[in-house]
Parts: C-alpha cells; structure tokens; sequence
C-alpha cells in the first residue's frame, strides 16, 4: 500500500519493539516515524528476557533502551522516534532537563517525550530554544495544549509535537476526539506552531477521525495499522455513536505566559504514575 495521496497525516507506529516497526513498514509500504513510552519499552521482547534473568539496572536500563531507539532508527533512518524520559511526582527541573538533554544527542529524529506538568513544561521551553525537539505527552486537556503553545514560542514548526491520549479519555467515558478537534481548532485560530499527535489510539473509528480531524501525526499500534490494511483506507468507518460519550465542548482559551494556565490533570498524574512503576520494575528486585 502506498500512502494515499490526500492522506495529509503523518503514520506513527506506537511500540517499543524494532520488530513491529519492520512489520508496520512492510504492512503499509511507509512509516513517518515511532513513539516510544515506559510501558511499551518494558514490553520489548528482549528487555523482557534481561528483566526476567535480572539483567537490568537503573544504569543498564537506559543502554538497553538506546539500543532499541537504534534498532528503530535503522529501519525508519528518516523518521522521528520519540522517546521519554523518566517522571515521577519527585522528578525536578534539573534532572528531567539533563535527561531530556541526553536522550536528545542519541541521533537525529529524536522527539524527546515530556510529561505537560508545570516541570516538564519548564523543561520544554528550555530546550526548544537549544534546538531539541519535544513530544509533550500524557495531554488531556485543552488548557494543557495552550500550554505546551505558548511555553514553546518561537520553535519552528515541527519541532514540538502536543500528544493527546484519546483512549484514555473515552476510558473515562468523555470523547477523546473531541479534545483533538478541539486542540485542532484552537491551534489552527492562534497560528500554532505545535503538531498534533493523536495518540492512545485504540479503534478504526479513533483512526479515521483523526483523519478527518485533520490531525497532523497519529500512533497507531501494529494491531491497528493491520487492521486499518485489512479494512482499506478507501472505505472511511462512519463516526462513533455520540450517544456514548460525553462531549468535551471547546473553550475559547487565550494566548498567555504558560504558566496562567490549569494544567492539572487526574490522568496526567495517572499515567506518569503507571509509567514510573512500569520502569522502576524492570530493575528493581
Ligand atoms: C504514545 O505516545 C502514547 O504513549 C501511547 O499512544 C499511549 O497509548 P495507551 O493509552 O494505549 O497506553
């Protein structure tokens, strides 16, 4: 299959296994890139295997996971991978920062994956202007995206990505969607220079309104990239049902210094914490 040519959005694989990136390649004929997280690394086949004979430290660990970003490289040497530094609710400035900073000098196309909390924000305006690129994660507000706006000023275009978790969202029974469009709209009224990366894509229905949304990038797991082969792109799902989610109505946010906004979120806070035990597993005993 090759990428249809009135398909303006960019196809991530969501893994942490170079295997499923060779599989989503072959499957689709293209791949623009990959992201990676906590959760999907300690899934990696390999890691799994070190974890078990209890081969891995706190130290190893981020060798272990360069190795991986490498083996994606190789398979997509143009795409962007997005990997994520280590957060918990004690994580500071400096350390984030100091990670973020290392991840970044892995290769070229690196995305380093920070959390929207006031920390990684802080983090994110620092080194957008050395140059790095930033992939603001676990976003499940609005006001979290005008956030990651207006901390990131002045970046060019592409260098930040905001990641809304659509799954995650319909979990708790709103419409994930409507967060992207309405991240969409805001970005598409105040010029953004921020990408949106559908993300925690769970469905076809998640799939195909990100399309029709208009979103710039999604990550789709292999599961759903096979899926969406099988089903054929010419032949667009209908939308889900309303009905069965709640609506996530848009806010008329203005531009401001990013630190007036509420970037509280319960499932930010969640997810950082699901992604610290996760990591924290794979070497404590
Ligand atoms: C990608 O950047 C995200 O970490 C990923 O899509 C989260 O997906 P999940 O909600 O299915 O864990």
């Amino acid at each position: 299959m090759t990428k249809p040519v009135n398909l303006s959005t960019k196809i991530f694989l969501d893994s942490g296994d170079p295997q499923e990136t060779k599989r989503a390649l072959d499957t689709l004929g293209f791949l623009d890139g990959q992201t990676t997280n906590p959760t999907l690394v300690s899934k990696n086949p390999h890691i799994t295997e070190l974890k078990e004979n209890g081969a891995l430290t706190e130290e190893t660990i981020w060798n272990e996971y360069r190795n991986v970003a490498s083996e994606i490289h190789a398979v997509i040497p143009e795409g962007s991978i997005s990997v994520e530094v280590y957060a918990d609710d004690q994580t500071d400035y400096e350390s984030m920062l100091e990670k973020g900073r290392e991840l970044s000098r892995w290769f070229d196309g690196i995305f380093v994956k920070l959390p929207v909390t006031s920390v990684g924000l802080r983090v994110a305006e620092t080194l957008v202007k050395e140059g790095v690129n930033i992939n603001m994660t676990l976003c499940f507000s609005q006001e979290q995206a005008a956030a990651v706006h207006a901390a990131t000023r002045g970046a060019r275009r592409g260098q930040v990505y905001v990641s809304p978790f659509i799954g995650r969202l319909d979990d708790t029974g709103v419409r994930g969607l409507d967060l992207v469009e309405n991240i969409v709209r805001m970005y598409g009224e105040w010029g953004s220079h921020v990408l949106v990366l559908g993300a925690s894509i769970r469905n076809l229905e998640h799939l195909f309104g990100c399309f029709e949304r208009k979103v710039d990038i999604v990550t789709v797991p292999i599961a759903m990239i096979e899926a969406w082969k099988a089903h054929g792109i010419e032949n667009p799902l209908g939308e889900q049902d309303p009905s069965v989610l709640a609506s996530i109505p848009f806010v008329d946010l203005k531009e401001k210094d990013f630190t007036a906004y509420d970037i509280n979120h319960p499932l930010t806070d969640a997810g950082i914490g699901k992604f610290s035990s996760d990591w924290k597993n794979l070497f404590s005993k």
